[in-house]
């Protein structure tokens, strides 16, 4: 009987435990969802000069189309030079006589294929050797063609998500970072995913690779942010852009689908502000929820609303 007792109230005070770190993390995630949702609120509406505090060249990946592009117009706007790498040369001469015909900076073309690898990377490294770079925004980034399973994605498309979404971030960054270190000034915005925050089956590699992107941001700024350098994560929703052509609803402009222009918009003014942001508030509000409700009820509504809408893969069976 005695040693029942015991038993019994071992087990009581684990219970305890348990409940009160359980308790713990909720109080917490509540605690980052309302400081992340207030956070723009208090955002000082100074406009910042962006020129004076990083330097006057920003160099962004994956810049023809979508966030890359609306994102480099905006860094225009705010007065930057702009290094335009992707691979497409038309894309690129078309998207530099845009900024230079609405802003009065220059920019430079790199036509460079990150799925390429070390050769990408070595030959931008020369291009951009004389310049000095205030502002790094990896946001290259590519998804499957539509959702499925690991087995069915050619192998050829995973190596190019783990050489454009893994190695383009890390060698960038790599190549770019101890100059802004000795000149004590620089930022990174390395452009992560939603998809961060759970396995995400049937875009398993896809979000996979957001995840090293999220730890990846989060460790280079323990070993960065002292040297006066911003190294931001801006992890994104569903925004409505050819990456998404797959389905329908996510390219149908809406709240919480904003177009890349009006994400861009926002996603820069937090650049300097906020280290860790989805870039704007009604996706925070979305992160959020997601956030707080339980992990498999998130995964079953992603798959099931991914698969519901899928009709390119209908349409290919
Ligand atoms: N759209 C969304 O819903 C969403 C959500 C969360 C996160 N994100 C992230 O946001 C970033 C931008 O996505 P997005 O939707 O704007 O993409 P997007 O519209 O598909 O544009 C991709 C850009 O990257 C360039 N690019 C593609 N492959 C490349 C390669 N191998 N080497 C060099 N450049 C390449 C493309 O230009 P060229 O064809 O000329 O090379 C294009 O300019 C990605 O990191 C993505 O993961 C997007």
């Amino acid at each position: 009987m005695e040693g029942c007792h015991v038993y019994t109230s071992v087990l009581a005070v684990v219970g305890g435990i348990t409940l009160f770190f359980l308790l713990l993390d909720t109080l917490w995630n509540i605690i980052l969802a309302a400081r992340a949702l207030l956070a723009p609120f208090f955002l000082t509406h100074e406009e910042q000069n962006l020129v004076k505090r990083y330097g006057s060249w920003a160099l962004i990946t994956g810049c023809t189309d979508g966030i890359g592009k609306e994102y480099a117009k905006q860094l225009a706007k705010k007065g930057l030079n702009v290094i335009l790498v992707s691979r497409s040369q038309d894309k690129l001469l078309k998207t530099a006589n845009e900024i230079e015909q609405e802003h009065p900076v220059k920019t430079k073309i790199i036509v460079a294929d990150f799925s390429k690898g070390a050769t990408a990377i070595d030959y931008i490294r020369n291009e951009i050797k004389n310049l000095e770079i205030g502002i790094l925004v990896n946001n290259v980034g590519m998804q499957y063609t539509y959702p499925m399973f690991v087995g069915e994605v050619p192998e050829q498309q995973l190596w190019d998500i783990i050489n454009i979404n893994v190695g383009a971030v890390t060698m960038m960054s790599r190549i770019l970072v101890e100059d802004m270190k000795k000149r004590k000034r620089g930022a990174i915005v390395n452009v992560s995913s939603g998809s961060e925050l759970q396995p995400l089956p049937l875009m398993t590699v896809y979000a996979a690779s957001k995840v090293y992107v999220r730890n990846f941001t989060r460790s280079l700024r323990y070993e960065y942010s002292d040297c006066g350098i911003t190294i931001q994560h801006l992890s994104p929703m569903f925004i409505n852009t050819k990456m998404n052509d797959f389905s329908r609803r996510l390219r149908t402009t809406s709240f919480f689908i904003p177009d890349a222009q009006t994400f861009a918009k926002h996603a820069v003014n937090t650049l300097g502000k906020l280290d860790c942001t989805t870039g704007e508030y009604a996706r925070k509000i979305r992160l959020h929820n997601r956030v707080l409700v339980p992990r498999n009820t998130v995964l079953f509504y992603e798959i099931s609303s991914r698969m519901g809408e899928n009709s390119h893969r209908e349409q290919t069976q």
